[in-house]
């Protein structure tokens, strides 16, 4: 699909992956709507884009409330009209064992992924089946795919957000609406494990195989995948690997997770 002159809403624009991906869709002559809470932050990347010469709009929203998504939806397509793609990348969510979390916090950490791409897609779907021309990406986690232990309620809101991106698909299959999955490996320079404290020290040591990349090599993924129409993407291509491996040998895969990932005490 193409990106230039494309309306492009991004969620989780304020940092990390959704914020390098904002940046590289204007680059590339997208209009960016941003989103995400934190006003102050919208507005600095938007004066970044603003000042190479592209377009740009922050709508401060916080996602997890159905009511500021549907006021979004109304502002966006009132104001700039339907989006012809759709970057899914707000999250949240620390990892850990079901047990270790407040029971109140289960459904905190459905919020974002899962409920802010599932309010975001309902408020535009209309719209945009309407124009019958779009792409929807979401910026998923290798952990919807490979597990491990330690991040029981992460995990499952990851579950959740590949399992809508998956459905939508099949949804969509006769319409002109593109769906993809996006899978980036760990991003060496995203705020999420300093938002997200205790997280990263849980990652299977497995994971060492499978290099870091930055948030803007994850975005240059997101690119490639809007340009192919791709339907699934992992990026590095190592994570890809792993995938197949672990597909094909889940005993291993569960085995390697199991040794290298994190243990409850006495376990
Ligand atoms: N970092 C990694 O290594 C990695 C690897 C694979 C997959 N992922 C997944 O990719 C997604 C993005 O990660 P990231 O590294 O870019 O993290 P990040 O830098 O922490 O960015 C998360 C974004 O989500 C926004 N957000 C959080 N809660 C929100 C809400 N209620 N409403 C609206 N926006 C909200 C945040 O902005 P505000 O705080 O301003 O709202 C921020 O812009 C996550 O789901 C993560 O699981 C990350």
């Amino acid at each position: 699909m193409k990106i230039a002159g494309s309306l492009c809403v991004v969620s989780g624009a304020s940092s990390g992956i959704g914020k390098a991906t904002a940046l590289e869709l204007a680059a590339r002559g997208g209009r960016v709507v941003l989103v995400a809470r934190r006003a102050q932050a919208l507005e600095e990347v938007c004066s970044q884009i603003r000042s190479t010469g592209a377009q740009a709009w922050a709508f401060p929203t916080d996602l997890s409330k159905p009511q500021e998504a549907v006021r979004l939806g109304e502002l966006v397509l009132g104001q700039l009209g339907p989006p012809d793609i759709l970057i899914h990348s707000a999250g949240a969510g620390e990892w850990r064992f079901l047990d270790e979390t407040p029971i109140e916090d289960l459904q905190r950490l459905m919020n974002t992924p899962y409920f802010a791409a599932a309010y975001l897609t309902r408020v535009f779907l209309p719209a945009m089946l309407e124009q019958n021309r779009g792409f929807i990406l979401s910026v998923c986690s290798p952990a919807s795919r490979l597990v491990w232990p330690g991040a029981t309620g992460y995990i499952a809101a990851r579950w959740a957000l590949n399992g809508l991106t998956e459905a939508l698909r099949a949804d969509l299959y006769r319409s002109n609406l593109r769906v993809c999955a996006f899978f980036p490996g760990k991003i060496s320079d995203s705020e999420y494990f300093t938002r997200n404290t205790d997280t990263e020290n849980r990652i299977p040591k497995v994971g060492r195989f499978i290099p870091e990349i930055t948030s803007r090599q994850a975005a240059l993924g997101i690119v490639r995948a809007i340009e192919r129409e791709a339907r699934m993407m992992f990026v590095p291509w190592q994570l890809y690997a792993f995938d197949l491996l672990a597909r094909l040998f889940p005993r291993i895969a569960e085995h390697l997770a199991w040794h290298s990932g994190a243990h409850r005490k006495g376990l």
